[in-house]
């Protein structure tokens, strides 16, 4: 079932980007870039807009712009991911990461345009939405990617490597890296809805907490996981000395505190009845996701 949704959406997406693209001018970086984010990964983060789009019956046309530009900062924050100078890793969703298929310099500068890419798409003429929910959407995406979101998160993820940190430094360092992104996700779709304030700050928050949940999986995976269903090279957290939950407190106990962060998320969904049914199996399958 989730499976089959995540493939509907993620052809959605890619409809979307490959259209998109088409339309600009060619260059040298279209390629890397689109090996980099098209055809490709799961797109959940596309599903969860959707799914948040349901609760407050808001049509996909709307949101799909958002999804293609939440996907370029994703794949953008991907490719850089894997570099040499980063996690050092050759294999993304079961090709060449990007920088052996077409060199670092051309991974760096098509993830680079990636994430300008992602902006291009929320300002274009042709999404119909306001100006101000446009500069609002703009101003969030930029604080989640940059260093107060992926960027800041990924900088921790690298200086935490091989030290001892405290939960709460993992906790902080993982709702940036991939939280914030998920942050973004719900936010902008409580932007669309026309939410007050604090309703939007509400989303934003839930979205990070579906966001660490999202990243605590991910180390699950990578020491339970099989490299070929996930696509990408397994137990390797623990060689880089990750600073992870799992490696701080062990398998046991982190299952314990990604399954009462799970509650709690879903209790805060509670208020939504079954406008939030697509939402709650996708965080389900969140936690149970072998890929
Ligand atoms: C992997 O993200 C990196 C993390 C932020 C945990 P995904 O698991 O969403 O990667 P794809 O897009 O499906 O390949
Ligand atoms: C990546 O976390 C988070 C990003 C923001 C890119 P990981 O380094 O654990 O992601 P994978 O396991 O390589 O996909
Ligand atoms: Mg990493
Ligand atoms: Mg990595
Ligand atoms: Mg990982």
């Amino acid at each position: 079932m989730i499976k089959k949704k995540l493939i509907k959406n993620a052809r959605k997406v890619d409809q979307f980007l490959i259209k998109f693209l088409k339309k600009q001018q060619l260059s040298l970086l279209v390629k890397p870039m689109k090996y980099g984010v098209i055809s490709g990964g799961k797109k959940i983060r596309s599903t969860i807009i959707f799914d948040v789009g349901k609760i407050f019956n808001i049509n996909e046309k709307k949101l799909i712009n958002i999804c293609a530009a939440v996907e370029c900062i994703h794949s953008y924050s991907l490719i850089h991911d894997d570099l040499p100078c980063m996690d050092n890793d050759n294999i993304r969703r079961g090709k060449p990461a990007t920088h052996i298929k077409f060199g670092e310099a051309s991974a760096v500068l098509a993830g680079s345009s990636l994430l300008t890419l992602a902006f291009e798409i929320i300002a274009d003429q042709k999404y119909l939405l306001s100006f101000k929910a446009k500069s609002e959407i703009i101003k969030s995406l930029a604080t989640c990617s940059g260093h107060t979101g992926i960027a800041g998160g990924q900088e921790l993820d690298l200086k935490f490597e091989n030290k001892k940190k405290r939960i709460n430094q993992i906790v902080d360092m993982q709702k940036k890296k991939t939280g914030k992104l998920f942050n973004f996700c719900l936010y902008a779709v409580g932007v669309v809805a026309k939410k007050n304030t604090k309703e939007k700050l509400f989303l934003g928050n839930l979205g990070e907490e579906i966001g660490l949940l999202f990243q605590l999986a991910d180390d699950f995976l990578d020491y339970r996981g099989s490299k070929k269903v996930l696509g990408k090279p397994v137990k390797k957290d623990h060689k880089k000395g990750k600073s992870t939950l799992l490696n701080l407190m062990g398998e046991k106990k982190a299952y314990l505190f990604a399954n009462n962060l799970k509650r709690k998320i879903l209790r805060k969904l509670e208020k939504h009845g079954k406008s939030a049914k697509e939402l709650i199996s996708t965080i389900e399958f969140i936690l149970e996701r072998k890929f």
